[in-house]
């Protein structure tokens, strides 16, 4: 890295490319392109007045996410500079958790979460998604027709997560609500993080009075000794990072997979892998498209741009999962070394193979129980919730042979 030089560009007196505009949500890849456009790193807004450095380069991106000298992951300069009522703050602000942590602290928060996770043994995470492809299915199965994401994606995820975290299956719409809300980064943002904390204090209030078999149970006893609000905020992080994306990533996946009928038949006679719809998500379709925050610790001459400190620097896992396959396979199938979906670096996600187990499994077992789901509309008229962080579909109707869960060949 460089001392500041005449030659070195300052973004801020680029236009910025708005991540917050409805036009987002419906074509982001014209918006990547446009960022393209400056260089390896961009300069956009994530809300009115919120700059940012977008990165959309792979190999500036792999310096930002393993440069902890350069890169910090905390926001709290920041966050100084942004109005207490800014719509991302639900996502950014600071807290004492893994995310927003760097060296010593992090490790110790990190060490803890994947202990714990490791613990979640893979048929024991299968047996859950059965039980909750089960009871989802049953319910839309006699009806014959359903919306994969209000019908499947989001309340299997919230069956699933609510169970790992000692919640009772009741508490599905108050989960995806709340969060929901404040993952779209917009006008109700911060009514859904105050009802996503609400959401968890009094989960981390129920299992400090009483313990049960659950993730939050095991980190107030992991020998970490960390504190009950310490314990709070890992399990607001990890309830959330897994919640939103992984409900995501299962219906991207599925509307790729029913959007091409040969695919389609190709997954369900087994020829093809599930994961192969998977890794085309994470290039094109990547839950957590822009949701690689990192802060320069003091300004600093990269990639030909001049960064501020306390500006974020977004890595743009959604740009670069597509870039990297139009220009750097040479034709071959994407792969999924070719994209940066989980990350890297000291903050890749430690649960990756979790959500791939959790997404593969609902798929099989969908099109098992289901086997002729049709899509009501072409993919080039489905929907996207707006936002700058994520990329989720609004809704994904289908219509299917109506089936009830006592007809034989349903998956017990
Ligand atoms: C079981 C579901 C999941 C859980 C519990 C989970 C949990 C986490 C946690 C705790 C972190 C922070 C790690 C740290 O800071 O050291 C993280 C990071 C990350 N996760 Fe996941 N995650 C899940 C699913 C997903 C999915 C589906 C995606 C997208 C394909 C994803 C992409 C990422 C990325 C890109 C990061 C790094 C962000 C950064 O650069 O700071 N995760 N995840």
């Amino acid at each position: 890295m460089s001392a500041r030089s005449a030659d070195r560009h300052d973004c801020a007196r680029t236009v910025p490319v708005r991540l917050w505009e409805d036009g987002f949500a419906s074509d982001p890849h014209r918006y990547y392109a446009a960022l393209r456009a400056q260089g390896p790193v961009g300069w956009a807004e994530l809300a009115p007045g919120v700059p940012a450095y977008l990165v959309t380069d792979r190999r500036a991106a792999l310096e930002v996410l393993r440069d902890t000298e350069a890169f910090s992951h905390d926001p709290r300069a920041w966050e100084t500079s942004v109005p207490a009522d800014s719509p991302v703050l639900g996502m950014m602000r600071w807290r004492p958790n893994a995310l927003f942590a760097d060296g010593a602290a992090h490790l110790r928060y990190r060490t803890t979460l994947i202990d714990v996770f490791d613990l979640v043994e893979p048929h024991d995470l299968r047996a859950r998604v059965h039980r909750a492809v089960r009871l989802l299915a049953g319910r839309i199965g006699p009806r014959g027709e359903a919306d994969l994401v209000a019908d499947f994606s989001r309340p299997l995820m919230a069956l699933v997560f609510n169970d790992l975290f000692g919640l009772p299956d009741s508490q599905g719409d108050r989960l995806d609500l709340g969060l929901g809300k404040m993952m779209e980064g917009g006008a109700d943002a911060a009514e859904g993080e105050a009802e996503y904390a609400g959401y968890v204090l009094e989960l981390i209030a129920a299992k400090a009075e009483q313990r049960g078999d659950d993730l939050p149970s095991r980190l107030l006893d992991h020998p970490a000794g960390l504190t009950r609000e310490e314990v709070t905020w890992q399990v607001f992080l990890t309830l959330g990072a897994g919640y939103e994306p992984t409900a995501n990533l299962l219906s991207n996946t599925l509307s790729r997979i029913l959007g091409n009928p040969a695919y389609y038949s190709t997954l369900t006679s087994g020829a093809r892998p599930v994961t192969d719809a998977v890794v085309e998500v994470l290039h094109h379709e990547t839950p957590l498209a822009n949701y690689g925050v990192y802060y320069a610790r003091r300004p600093l001459s990269f990639h030909g741009v001049w960064l501020r400190d306390a500006v974020p620097v977004v890595v743009s896992y959604g740009a670069l999962g597509h870039f990297s396959e139009r220009e750097g396979a040479g034709g071959r199938l994407p792969n999924d070394a070719s994209h940066l979906s989980w990350g890297a670096g000291p903050h890749a996600c430690p649960v990756r193979q979790h959500a791939l187990l959790l997404v593969t499994e609902a798929i099989e077992r969908l099109t098992q129980w289901l086997p002729d789901l049709d899509p009501v509309l072409p993919r080039e008229r489905l929907s996207w919730r707006p936002g700058p962080f994520h990329r989720s579909l609004t809704a994904l109707p289908v219509r299917f042979s109506p089936r009830s869960a006592d007809q034989s060949g349903v998956p017990s």
